[in-house]
């Protein structure tokens, strides 16, 4: 099983959420081998999530509020998105940490809400250039991954993406035989945490002509797509290279 999640940001409006949705309809994927989904705005995602109803993709929110309800102004909690169909969140995405200013505390928080109420999160984490450039990026990801401590994980689904920021973004992707080496850190890391498999994808300048470095490498189990997933044409071929090594 291959994961292929697609994090269409904020480049999509409404309109251009439900004309990408209904082209992606129309294509045929392997449901079998593949798990895709996406993350539209929170505006369109309800009508995403109607139009992909009985398809294969599922719909994941790209932010969630820890707090279900109450005087929380521009928020949207776990349980809202749950309860309109997503199936996802991402949690800790690094333009959330660094351009909003999220904690890890709050990470915290946002992942233990999603998994109390059955919205599987998709832990993101990844260091900064200065950290690699320092020999500091396992430092860094055993910080973002010690939020981990204390949550319930028992036969809860939750998803990791290693995202280096230095790569998002930037068409600069990380090697992949680098980015496997750091799988492989991060499957040792989680058994601190859980004695489930827990699935970890590869995110950060993903496209066509780079995928299947990726997701041929047995400990990577899928990509998050950016910019790539919020084209029609890109993210279809990005699909289609995944089902011709499947
Ligand atoms: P990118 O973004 O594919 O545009 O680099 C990846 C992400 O932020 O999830």
């Amino acid at each position: 099983m291959k994961y292929i999640f697609g994090n269409w940001k904020m480049y999509l409006d409404f309109d251009e959420s439900n004309i990408l949705a209904n082209a992606l309809l129309q294509e045929k994927f392997d449901e079998n081998n593949l798990k895709l989904a996406i993350f539209p705005s929170a505006l369109a995602i309800r009508e995403v999530i109607m139009a992909m109803e009985n398809s294969v993709f599922s719909v994941g929110a790209q932010n969630v509020s820890w707090v279900e309800k109450g005087g929380y102004t521009g928020a949207i909690s776990a349980q809202m998105f749950l309860n309109v169909g997503s199936e996802y969140a991402l949690v800790g995405h690094s333009e959330r940490r660094h351009i909003f200013g999220e904690t890890d505390e709050d990470v915290r928080k946002k992942l233990q809400a999603c998994l109390e109420i059955g919205l599987t999160p998709v832990l993101c984490i990844g260091e900064k250039k200065e950290e690699k450039d320092s020999g500091l990026r396992n430092t860094c990801l055993q910080r973002q991954l010690a939020v981990l401590a204390g949550l319930d994980l028992k036969n809860k689904e939750i998803l990791i993406a290693y995202e280096p920021v230095w790569a998002i973004g930037t068409g600069n992707a990380c090697d992949p035989v680098e980015a496997e080496q750091v799988h492989h850190w991060i499957k040792e890391e989680l058994k601190k945490y859980s004695d489930q498999e827990i699935p970890i994808l590869y995110g950060g300048s993903v496209k066509a002509e780079n995928v299947i470095s990726y997701v041929s490498l047995p400990a990577i189990d899928g990509v998050l797509v950016g910019g790539a997933s919020a084209k029609f044409e890109t993210f279809v071929s990005i699909i289609k290279k995944v089902e011709e090594i499947i």
